[in-house]
């Protein structure tokens, strides 16, 4: 199996046993702080937009929430059906079981997101390309993606890690993520005191969340075949090479990469 099945097959167990998206997780709160700088929550009302890469649909509705006139979903792996039963309006979206290089060339939609996904496509200039077509003329794409910088030694830590981890069974790594979070909480009350690594994500995004889904955070950096940490010229050159203008990037919490282009 290639890289690219096995991670959406790691995805489809992920989301089958973290399947809903509660609490600040899956809060318009999350989103604002997503979207910043680039785009307000109240500038998708009323638009056609598309997700790439959907999950258990927590941007879905985030995006619903916004009131989206309409959403197309795009899933491929097992997590679909979880996709569909969370959906709070699901009159408003099409829920599509592909491959983000297969979406349809709509041609007329306002925004396309991809929120966490382009960095565990081996090859994602494909995705890239047909978001392209899907967009009208000055639609938008907002990325976002894991960053290298600002993230070294955190690096130096996981990688070694995840070699073991993305080949571990469920119960297995959820056990061992269930050791790994006592000391996080301890080093989100030092951070709080000390200019720690990753300080402005642990205080801004990470401390906010419930226990549960602190879990799944720890659980999701751990469990997929493939995940990418972009520099900032990657990041770029992602949506340039797909021929969108007007890019713009953004150092989130100085962890990740917020990017956005225009298509001409
Ligand atoms: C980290 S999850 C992000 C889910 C959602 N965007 C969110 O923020 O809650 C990455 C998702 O991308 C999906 N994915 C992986 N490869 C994909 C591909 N080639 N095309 C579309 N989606 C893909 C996975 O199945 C997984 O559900």
């Amino acid at each position: 199996m290639s890289r690219h099945d096995k991670t959406i097959k790691d995805f489809g167990e992920q989301w089958r046993q973290y399947s809903d998206n509660e609490g600040y997780y899956g809060s318009v709160e999350l989103f604002s702080d997503i979207l910043f700088p680039f785009l307000a929550v109240e500038e998708i009302k009323g638009c056609r937009v598309a997700e790439i890469g959907s999950g258990t649909g927590r941007i879905v509705n985030m995006l619903l929430q916004a009131d989206a006139e309409h959403v197309i979903a795009i899933e491929p792996s097992e997590a679909f059906e979880v996709l569909c039963h969370n959906l709070l309006e699901p009159e408003k979206v099409t829920c599509l079981k592909i491959t983000g290089d297969q979406l349809p060339a709509y041609g007329n939609l306002d925004y396309v997101f991809s929120i966490g996904v382009l960095h565990h496509i081996p090859n994602p200039a494909p995705v890239v390309e047909a978001v392209f077509k899907a967009l009208r003329p000055g639609g938008r794409f907002l990325v976002w993606l894991y960053g290298k910088e600002g993230n070294v030694l955190y690096l130096a830590l996981i990688r070694p890690l995840r070699v073991l981890t993305k080949r571990l069974p469920h119960l297995v790594l959820a056990f061992l993520v269930d050791i790994m979070y006592w000391p996080l909480v301890l080093y989100i009350k030092c951070c709080h005191r000390l200019p720690l690594p990753l300080r402005g994500y642990m205080l801004s995004v990470f401390e906010k969340m419930s226990p549960e889904k602190r879990r799944l955070i720890i659980y999701d950096q751990l469990n997929p075949s493939y995940a990418k940490y972009y520099t900032r010229l990657e990041a770029e050159k992602l949506l340039s090479d797909g021929k969108f203008e007007n890019i713009q990037i953004h150092h989130r919490h100085g962890y990740s990469w917020t990017v956005i282009g225009t298509k001409p």
